[in-house]
């Protein structure tokens, strides 16, 4: 997938047709899902074909402010302890399945569930229901782009985003430039994020790119926010290798007060 068009084109789809979606596109999935849990396996994804059931036990529960989106499918992970380190997986994987689901041509939203009483995501999900702390919506989306409110979402400017050296220090488009991440940074500015949050700030250093995390006063929302920063780590190392640059990023999380030191790619 030319990720560097995808992201900035890609949305949140919160109305979608009441129609399934093939089988054989269902056990495909699941195949993405099973390669994912043989490479780390302290992760569990759960598909609900059946979304109806899902949504009549989330109504009202689910989703900003009890608003649940009702889909046709879910896709859930279960991550076994609630770390700061997996929360940062659980970003990064959870986003992975949703670019593949959304390749394979169907639409897709993120669905916070975390703070749904544990006895209702077991009823759902089995034992590991606790363990589920967010929810693909997925298929095909309703309506036509030509009524929707606005393609993409606000997002911050690179310049409030994107450092040299330190935070407070705005990069300019030729410090990105002549550290051939500019693309990379104009297009993972549009990675989702827990209400539009953008927790993200990059400091670009001699040798590295450092990520940050915008700390908040409430602790479950910095587990969001974690959540968050995964999402656009994966996008980040997907998109440097348009320069041919294979490496990964690596997590440091050193707390400096407003700011989470979360993790370094060197380049
Ligand atoms: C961790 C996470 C949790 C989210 N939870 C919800 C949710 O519960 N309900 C919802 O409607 N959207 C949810 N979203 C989608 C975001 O609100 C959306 O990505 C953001 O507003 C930007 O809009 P866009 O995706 O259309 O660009 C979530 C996104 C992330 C990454």
């Amino acid at each position: 997938m030319v990720l560097v068009d995808f992201l900035q084109d890609r949305r949140s789809v919160r109305k979608f047709k009441d129609k399934k979606i093939d089988k054989s596109e269902l056990e495909r999935i699941k195949g993405y899902c099973k390669t994912v849990e043989d490479q780390v396996p302290s992760v569990k994804f759960f598909i609900a074909e059946n979304g109806q059931t899902v949504y009549d036990k989330l109504l009202g529960k689910a989703g900003y402010g009890g608003h649940m989106i009702k889909a046709p499918h879910y896709m859930g992970l279960a991550i076994s302890e609630d770390t700061d380190r997996n929360n940062l997986a659980l970003g990064f994987i959870i986003e992975q399945m949703n670019t593949q689901i959304i390749e394979m041509g169907y639409d897709t939203c993120w669905i916070t569930i975390h703070f749904v009483d544990d006895e209702t995501r077991k009823a759902i999900f089995g034992e590991a229901g606790p363990m589920i702390k967010y929810l693909i919506a997925f298929g095909y989306r309703e309506g036509k782009k030509l009524f929707e409110e606005s393609a993409v979402s606000w997002r911050h400017p690179l310049n409030e985003i994107c450092f040299k050296d330190e935070i407070g220090n705005p990069a300019s488009l030729e410090d990105l430039e002549e550290r051939a991440i500019l693309e990379t940074m104009s297009s993972i500015r549009f990675a989702p994020s827990h209400k539009n949050k953008q927790p993200w700030r990059f400091v670009i250093k001699d040798d590295c790119v450092e990520i940050y995390m915008v700390k908040s006063d409430d602790e479950v929302e910095n587990k969001d926010r974690l959540v968050d920063i995964g999402v656009i780590m994966l996008y980040f190392e997907e998109l440097i290798k348009n320069i041919n640059v294979y490496d990964k990023w690596t997590i440091i999380f050193e707390d400096q007060g407003e700011y989470l030191r979360v993790a370094k790619f060197k380049l």
